[in-house]
This record gives C-alpha cells, sequence and structure tokens, in this order.
C-alpha cells in the first residue's frame, strides 16, 4: 500500500467519517515517542497536549509497550465475566491500596472516562437509594448522555442533544479569577463552599441528593484549581448530609498534578475516586474506586461490559503504576515548578495573559483582552493554538470561553524539548498580539 500524505489522509477522513468528532490539527500520526509525535510525511511535533492527558508517562514508554506485547500474545479477550483473569483483579488491587483513603476498597473498570462517571452515578444511587446528582458550573464529565448531563458547557457539548437526565443540579465552583459570587479570595472565607447549605433550600434537598461529582481541578472547564480549604468544607458538608462525594481525577490525576492523585494536593477522601485517560497510557481504561461497603452494593449483574478492564489494558494499567514512581512524581513536580515559572515570566511580559494558575504541571493561562474587565481572548486563544502547531508544536485550549492555553505534556519531556516549545509558543505570543 503505498504512503499516503496528510492531505490525501484528510480527504479520506472528510470522505468517510462525520465532522461531529473534532480535530485540532490537521495531521495524521505515524509514530510516537516520549514528547514528540511524528506524522505521516516525517515533520516532527513537540507535544504539549499528551492526547488530552493521556500519555503521561510519554508515547511508547517501554515498560507499557513490553506489557502490552507479552499481554496480546497470551490472550486478548476471555471477557471478565466469562472468564476471570489476573490483571484485572491485580490492577483494583492496586488503586484500592494506593488511591486516598485508609479504608477497605474495591474497584471496577469499563472502557471511558465516561462510562466511568455512569458507573459511579449507579453505583451512588443504588447505594443511597437516592436520586440527585450535584456536579458543577464548567464541569466536564463525558459525552454520554449521563455525563454529558453533568457536563456543563453547553456548545459545543451539549448543544442540539436533549433532553438531558433528569436529577441533575449545578452548583457554581471555587473559580476565583471570575468569581461567581464577586468575592476574592481569602476574605472571601470560602463562601463558595459554605453557599452548598444555602444550595439546599432552593434547588434540591440534601437527603434527595446521592453524590456530589467534582474535579479536583477542572480540565475542560478551564484549568481551575480551588483554593486550599475548599474541598474540606465541601466533604464536612455532604458527610453531614450523608452524600457521596466522587472525585472525577480522569484529567487530573495519575501524576498530573505532581501527586499521583489530585486529591492529595486538598488532604481531602473521596467516597468514590475516577482513574481514566494516563491510567493505561493511551489505552481504553478507565477505573471506579470506592469504599467497598458502597461498591458492593448493586446486585450481581448490574455492573459491567463486554470489554471492561480489557487484559491488555489493564496490563498496560500495571505498567503505568509502574512508571510512575517517586522518582516520576518527583520529576512531574519540578516539571511543574518550571512551567509555573515560564508561564510567570510570560504574563509579566504579555498583557493578553490574565491568569496563570494550576497544580504542578497541570498548568493553563487564560488569555484576556483587558486585565480589568476580563474580556475572554478566544480568537486570539484559537489563533496561537493553530499557529503553534504549523511551527511545531501541539498545544491545546479549554475553558467555558475557550481562551485558556492549557499543558498536558508527557511529563517525561526533555529539557531540550520543554525548551524548543517553550520559543514556539512564545514566537507565536509575539505574532498573535
Ligand atoms: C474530568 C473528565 N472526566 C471525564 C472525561 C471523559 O473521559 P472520556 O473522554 O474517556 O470518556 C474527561 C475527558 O476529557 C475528563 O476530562
Amino acid at each position: 500500500m503505498a504512503k499516503k500524505t496528510n492531505q490525501e489522509l484528510k480527504a479520506l477522513r472528510e470522505e468517510h467519517v462525520p465532522r461531529g468528532p473534532f480535530n485540532i490539527t490537521p495531521i495524521f500520526v505515524k509514530r510516537a515517542k516520549g514528547a514528540v509525535i511524528e506524522d505521516v510525511e516525517g515533520k516532527e511535533y513537540i507535544d504539549f497536549a499528551g492526547g488530552i492527558g493521556v500519555e503521561n508517562v510519554g508515547h511508547c514508554a517501554e515498560q507499557v509497550v513490553g506489557a502490552i506485547k507479552e499481554q496480546a500474545e497470551q490472550f486478548t479477550h476471555t471477557c471478565f465475566h466469562v472468564v476471570m483473569y489476573e490483571p484485572y483483579v491485580e490492577l483494583a488491587k492496586r488503586l484500592n491500596e494506593i488511591t486516598p483513603g485508609d479504608f477497605p476498597k474495591k474497584t471496577m473498570f469499563v472502557n471511558s472516562g465516561a462510562e466511568a462517571v455512569e458507573n459511579a452515578v449507579k453505583i451512588a444511587r443504588y447505594a443511597t437509594k437516592r436520586p440527585a446528582i450535584i456536579a458543577f458550573q464548567n464541569a466536564f464529565h463525558g459525552r454520554t448522555y449521563m455525563a454529558m448531563t453533568l457536563t456543563s458547557q453547553v456548545k459545543p457539548y451539549k448543544w442540539g442533544f436533549g433532553p438531558f437526565c433528569p436529577e441533575v443540579y449545578r452548583m457554581p465552583y471555587a473559580y476565583c479569577y471570575r468569581c461567581p459570587f464577586g468575592l476574592e479570595y481569602p476574605s472571601c472565607e470560602l463562601h463558595c463552599a459554605e453557599y452548598l447549605e444555602q444550595f439546599f433550600v432552593s434547588n434540591v434537598a440534601p437527603d434527595a441528593v446521592a453524590a456530589l461529582i467534582v474535579e479536583p481541578v477542572q480540565g475542560e472547564g478551564g484549568f481551575i484549581v480551588p483554593p486550599q480549604g475548599y474541598f474540606k468544607k465541601i466533604k464536612a458538608i455532604c458527610e453531614k448530609h450523608g452524600i457521596l462525594l466522587i472525585m472525577d481525577e480522569i484529567q487530573a490525576g495519575m501524576g498530573r498534578t505532581g501527586k499521583l492523585f489530585a486529591s492529595e494536593n486538598f488532604d481531602v477522601i473521596p467516597d468514590i475516586i475516577l482513574t481514566g485517560k494516563s491510567i493505561a497510557a493511551g489505552l481504553p481504561l478507565a477505573g471506579i474506586t470506592g469504599r467497598a461497603e458502597i461498591m458492593d452494593k448493586p446486585h450481581v449483574g448490574g455492573l459491567g461490559g463486554t470489554y471492561g478492564g480489557n487484559p491488555i489494558a489493564c496490563k498496560a494499567g500495571l505498567a503505568v503504576l509502574d512508571t510512575l514512581n517517586e522518582q516520576m512524581l518527583d520529576r512531574s513536580e519540578k516539571l511543574g515548578e518550571k512551567l509555573r515559572k515560564r508561564f510567570m515570566d510570560l504574563q509579566s511580559r504579555y498583557e493578553i495573559i490574565g491568569d496563570v494558575r494550576g497544580l504542578g504541571p497541570m498548568i493553563g493561562m487564560e488569555l484576556v483582552r483587558d486585565r480589568q474587565n476580563k474580556e475572554p481572548a478566544s480568537e486570539e486563544a484559537g489563533k496561537l493554538v493553530k499557529r503553534c502547531y504549523e511551527s511545531g508544536l501541539i498545544i491545546l485550549r479549554c475553558g467555558v470561553y475557550h481562551n485558556v492555553i492549557r499543558i498536558l505534556m508527557p511529563l517525561v519531556i526533555t529539557d531540550d524539548q520543554l525548551e524548543k516549545g517553550f520559543l514556539i509558543l512564545e514566537d507565536n505570543l509575539n505574532d498573535i498580539l
């Protein structure tokens, strides 16, 4: 088969694949390694996107590829419900051990983040016998019906796809740069967390609420980090009312924030924790880990799926956990410090950077046309992403106004690659002004 160019493949894509599944770049990959992607025409790109936060341990990490090959040669699928296999139970055991919370836990696996969210809601409702779920403004939890309902942003995620699932209620989030209450931290005394009690008065009775689902750092919503103390208050209010706390760590987990789990930064222990994306370095896998007594509530046969916890994906997951050792987490923290310094430096020189925020290397900068009125610089952010791609850097944006440049690079990026990426970013920042 003759090798096709990017343009030829794009023509095929346009003819045979609907436009709904979006594309950020017009290229097709030939191979990827570490933090570099090579397209089918041999052009190399520094990767600051990691396939949307999936390649924390780097593209084609040796240990992961080895585990995948080894498993593929033994068996690829029996279905966990038909004939069980060791990688599933081993990975469940590992997650139960390493997730926050010193109590008995159980874990089940599914194929995607959205599916993990769906199952967490099923389990929480079953366990509490309550119908309602509280989610947050700017939240993103996926694209299936319940996950899409829990997702906040209308366009493009929800537009035209309603009606949505009932019994979902939405709280403001701790978005300090654009505080929904017009307050300032710390003089606000975390009013946004206290507000949950008030929320119960006119939105939903607390004893009707099964769970509150929240991202420890909002990802798609704009890399929004709540202030210290926020989750402790939220958790205390949840506990008081028997509401389960579900932490969606699908984007923020697996070393992304310098800690294995983002919740650790806030010293908060969720009842259910969701993992996905980087957990299996690109193989479709997501986990639902929770208190054993909650996870065991649904009846036999009430949970599952044909591919959930596929053996190759679980083997990859085990290799990822081996790779995300102390040394890698240390590297992640140091990378975060470097990135923060660079972004703060850019902010001091470019008016368009209104806010720099993040935890560890999960860091972003919010672009605004005017620092005073904070008008979102959405078009400029779009231009920057496009220009960076044209100059050899793959980078993403996020945020409800699409004006936040975010960093989700593999944690194994070398200093040289980082430098190259930053030069491209700054060059193009100059260009869009
Ligand atoms: C926080 C969060 N939850 C859930 C999801 C959905 O995951 P998936 O795309 O694997 O369904 C995402 C995806 O971006 C996410 O960032």
